[in-house]
Order: structure tokens, then sequence, then C-alpha cells
């Protein structure tokens, strides 16, 4: 038999009777991403990334820029681009690989990406409210203001005239507004001062004691590290590093090698 490429293998479009029709072998972690393999156009990308966590982990998915961890998050989240042409990806039972992004979405990914998106001519409880029109809901406006009392404090202001870290705030409170199962956050530190990297960070650990599992990319590896349970390293689309965070803490040579801090 001919070797196929990754390419020449095609992850089956969800069968009309609905996506999550596949059921999980057995032992499968709570969250795992076996052997992914995605494509912008022609340029391969993800190139074989695997990871597995358990229910209210905190993985950093560290590299150098242009590593592939936002395409990698991008593949998880099942948006068109990377395109996945090979590979399984499981949430709680569920084959996100035969999913759509909106369906993926509703069993509860939540990316919040790296441009924060806030919505022009909102105001912070209109961006909160709508994105919890579209069931199932998650947290309440009182929960996610208890969470971020910044947020509460200015809950009339139009969204994008919050600071750079308040609209941090805001777009994790408008993911956590829905149903999530798996927080994605893509540099969620970008730009912002330490002392609200600090308040973004403490906010982090309530919502994983509440049994959140997050998955954090950022250039900030240290600030990352700190926060996190378990740590992943990519360099050039592989994964080349799966560990605890606390190893990459005190390894120096791995952390110079592909973090370069
Ligand atoms: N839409 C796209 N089309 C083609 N190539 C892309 C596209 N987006 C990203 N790439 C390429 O994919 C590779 C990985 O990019 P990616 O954004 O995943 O890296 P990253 O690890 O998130 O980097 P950074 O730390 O700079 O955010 C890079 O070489 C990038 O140029
Ligand atoms: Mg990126």
């Amino acid at each position: 038999m001919i070797a196929t490429t990754p390419r020449d293998r095609v992850v089956p479009a969800a069968p009309a009777g609905g996506a999550a029709a596949a059921v999980a072998p057995e032992n499968t972690p709570y969250f795992q991403a076996r052997d992914l393999h995605a494509y912008y156009g022609e340029s391969y990308i993800v190139q074989g990334v695997g990871f597995s966590m358990k229910e209210g982990e905190i993985l950093a998915l560290l590299g150098r820029n242009g590593a592939g961890k936002t395409s990698t998050l991008r593949t998880i989240a099942r948006l068109a681009d990377p395109h996945l042409t090979q590979g399984e990806v499981w949430l709680a039972g569920q084959p996100l690989h035969r999913m759509k992004a909106y369906q993926a979405s509703r069993v509860g990914v939540g990316l919040v990406p790296e441009d924060r998106r806030i919505i022009q001519g909102l105001t912070v409880q209109q961006n909160l409210q709508l994105a919890q029109i579209a069931p199932p809901k998650g947290w309440s406006l009182e929960q996610l203001y208890e969470l971020f009392p910044r947020l509460g404090e200015r809950k009339n202001q139009e969204g994008t005239t919050l600071s750079g870290g308040e609209q941090q705030m805001l777009a994790i409170a408008r993911t956590l507004a829905r149903d999530v199962k798996l927080l994605l956050l893509d540099e969620p530190y970008e730009g912002l001062a330490p002392v609200i990297v600090q308040e973004i960070e403490k906010t982090l650990h309530k919502v994983r004691d509440l049994g959140m599992t997050t998955v954090i990319v950022e250039q900030n590896a240290i600030a990352a590290l700190h926060l996190a349970d378990r740590a992943v390293i990519l360099d050039m689309g592989e994964v080349v590093y799966d560990g605890t965070a606390k190893e990459v803490l005190d390894n120096e040579d791995l952390r110079h090698e592909y973090l370069a801090v």
C-alpha cells in the first residue's frame, strides 16, 4: 500500500445525524488532542500536535513566535483556518474533530482570541448579555461581576472604552457567560501592566478552582508557567516538551532553547 501523507487523509465530515455521533475510545482523557495536522491553504503548520488534560487543569502552551500556538488553539476550536486534515480532538467525550466551530462552541469550547473583539457600541453588560443569547447559558451576570468586580463597576460603560486590562477581563467574562468546559486563552496578558496581569492571574485561579479546564498561550512564559500546572512547548508546529510547569521554570536550558527566557 502506498503511504499517505497527512494531507491525503481527510477527516470525515460531521454525519447528518449530528456531530456527536462518534463515541470516545475507552480511557480517553477529559481533553485530548491527538496527532493534529492542519494547513493554511498549502502551508503545513500544525504538524502532529498532541496533548491531554485532566478536568480542572491549567496548561501553558508555549513556544517562540510562529511556533504554532495560535494555530493549535484555532484547530482545537475548529475554526475554518487552519484546516484539520488528520487527528482527533476529544472534550468530555465529544468528538470536536467532527464538528464545525459553532458546534464545538456549543459543547463547551471557549476561545478568547488575542484581539479580544469587544463589540463596539455596546456596554459591558450588553456585551455579556449578547453572549448569553444562544443557549446553553453559562455564568450569570451576578457571578461574572463577583469574579470581575471592575466589570460590575463599569457595567454601563461602552465596552470599547475600557482599559486594555478591563477589555481582557470582559473578553474572558463574555466567554464564561456561555457554558464553557474548555477555556482557550490566546495571549491574555499582552500589553498589560504587571499589576493587571496579577489580577487576571488571581481570577483565572479562582476559575480553575471552580473546575474550569484552561489552556493559556502566552509570550510572557514565566507568568504563564506560574499560573499553570502543566506546560507543553511547541517548536515548528510540533510538541517538543510536555511536562509540569515547575520543571520548565527549573530548567534554564529548556527555557533558553525554546522560549528565549
Ligand atoms: N492565515 C495564515 N496563513 C498562512 N500562514 C499562517 C496563517 N496564520 C499563521 N500562519 C503561519 O503559521 C505559523 C504559526 O503561526 P501561529 O500564529 O500559530 O504562531 P504562534 O506560535 O501563535 O506565534 P506568536 O507567538 O507570534 O503569536 C507561522 O509561520 C505563521 O506565519
Ligand atoms: Mg499567536
